[in-house]
């Protein structure tokens, strides 16, 4: 049996979902293959590998030597990947990692007892400054008090200082650059959690002309008046410098917390929100977005996402858009659906997408803000049908409770997943209600990362 530091070697048979390869070790006491999860590493590579960490089901290694390279491996084309921890698979081809990563939802369905047909996965349109939803930590060195911008290094609160990121857009780095230069109110220390700048958000809309950004501070809002007259002095004069700044808004976040955000802002500069324009060749909507709305990371690939969900729903259907933030989906689908009904528990959100139905000129519309699941359950005792519904939950996807009130409400469910383990977790449990999952398409809406999108049609057999 394989020990703590033994070198061994190896080939890798597949990417596995959280980022890493995995490789098995045959010997006689695991004839079957003791399975090695390795960082860096790409299928068909022969490695040696050094034993790091020992389970008793698994072990992770790290390469040692690369005995004979994957065919597909390429130079990474970030400076910083490996110090940043961002884009884990950027030593492989495009195509073939999403190859790969279309092989890992394909993977995650073999735990269910039916395989949906599995649709050619979309590429992103962009492979760089795709990323336009950033949220950079920010902190400050002991001795030389220089501001460090960007993001967590794996497995630390260390910071990476990031001066150049590719797949954002460049704007981003020129921003990040002018509050090293001109911020000089202090910045977090998590040790002594004393500082006040603890994070930079910023969200660009999809041609580049509009930016929101947050800075978010270490004060609660009472404290805030006392600094507030320097501070508003360095947001005006960085509004000024960048034309395409449209939107600065402070949060206050004076918790000891890993939450990036906490639901009180403030605007400071400019208006308090930005536009965004969503567009193909036949379809064209505005959205507003607030501080506090989610949007969609790849505004590009989100359009795709949303024309294989409007694919897939009847004419003149009504439309359940659960979890349906500012209204992004449900709003492209007004042209086909008959009405759209929106479920969303943020204030903000749920504010935005009022005035969204309203500037698409979309009428046949109602919005319900709260819990998803306590509206599937009103929408049941009300006796309600709906022609599909569309759920787009967060990471971590529904419980059964909400799966069981919605099961009830359409025979056809459309679910928009960003993580393929909760994603198949869901669609067994409706199974066991009487669904099936029908088709499925991975969409890569975050390229190089090991996050994968996708759409599956759910129906009741
Ligand atoms: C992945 S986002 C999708 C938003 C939207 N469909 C879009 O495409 O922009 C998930 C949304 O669900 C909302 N949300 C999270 N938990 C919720 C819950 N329990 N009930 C209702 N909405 C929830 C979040 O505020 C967020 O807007």
């Amino acid at each position: 049996m394989i020990k703590q530091n033994d070198i061994i070697e190896l080939e890798i048979e597949k990417l596995t979902y959280e980022g890493a390869a995995l490789g098995r070790y045959f010997c006689d006491d695991c004839p079957s293959g003791f399975v090695v999860f390795v960082k860096e590493a790409a299928p068909k590579d022969r490695l040696k590998v050094k034993i790091t960490k020992l389970n008793k089901t698994y072990a992770k290694g790290e390469i040692v030597e690369i005995i004979e390279p994957s065919k597909h491996r390429i130079k990474p084309f970030c400076p910083l990947f490996r110090a940043c921890g961002g884009c884990c698979y950027q030593y492989l081809e495009y195509d073939y990692l999403l190859e790969q990563k279309n092989n890992m939802l394909k993977e995650a369905f073999l735990k269910s007892d039916f395989q949906p047909e599995f649709l050619e996965p979309i590429k992103s349109p962009e492979l760089m400054g795709y990323r336009h939803k950033i949220q950079y930590r920010v902190s400050q060195t002991k001795n030389s008090k220089r501001l460090l911008i960007g993001y967590y290094k794996e497995k630390s609160h260390d910071i990476t200082n990031i001066k150049y990121c590719p797949i954002q857009p460049a704007q981003a780095d020129e921003m990040a650059q002018f509050v090293r230069d001109n911020w000089s109110f202090g910045a977090y220390r998590e040790k002594n959690h004393k500082g006040l700048l603890k994070s930079f958000a910023a969200r660009f809309s999809n041609d580049l002309k509009s930016a929101l950004l947050t800075f978010v501070l270490n004060v609660s809002s009472a404290d805030y008046s006392k600094i507030e007259p320097d501070l508003t002095t360095f947001f005006e004069t960085m509004g000024k410098n960048f034309p395409f700044i449209k939107s600065i808004s402070v949060n206050f976040n004076p918790d000891k917390t890993n939450k990036i955000l906490s639901d009180d802002f403030k605007n400071v500069w400019g208006e308090d929100f930005i536009y965004e324009t969503l567009e193909d060749e036949n379809c064209k909507r505005v959205y507003k977005i607030s501080p506090a709305s989610f949007f969609q990371v790849n505004p590009k690939c989100a359009v795709e996402i949303f024309n294989e969900v409007k694919k897939n729903i009847g004419e003149n259907s009504s439309i359940l858009d659960a979890y349906g933030g500012v209204g992004a989906i449900g709003i492209w689908l007004c042209d086909k659906a008959g009405k759209i009904y929106l479920v969303e528990e943020s204030k903000s959100a749920i504010d935005d997408a009022k005035v969204n139905f309203k500037l698409n000129n979309c009428k046949n519309y109602e919005v319900f803000l709260g819990d998803a699941k306590e509206q599937f359950k009103k929408f049941l005792k009300d006796r309600k049908k709906f022609g599909a519904l569309i759920i787009d939950p967060p990471r971590k996807g529904l419980s059964a409770e909400a799966l069981e009130a919605l099961s009830k409400l359409s025979d056809k469910i459309i679910y928009v997943s960003c993580n393929p383990q909760t994603l198949v977790r869901d669609v067994k449990y409706l199974q066991t209600l009487g669904f099936r999952a029908k088709t499925t398409r991975a969409f890569d809406m975050f390229p190089y990362s090991y996050h994968i999108e996708s759409v599956t049609v759910i129906e009741r057999e």
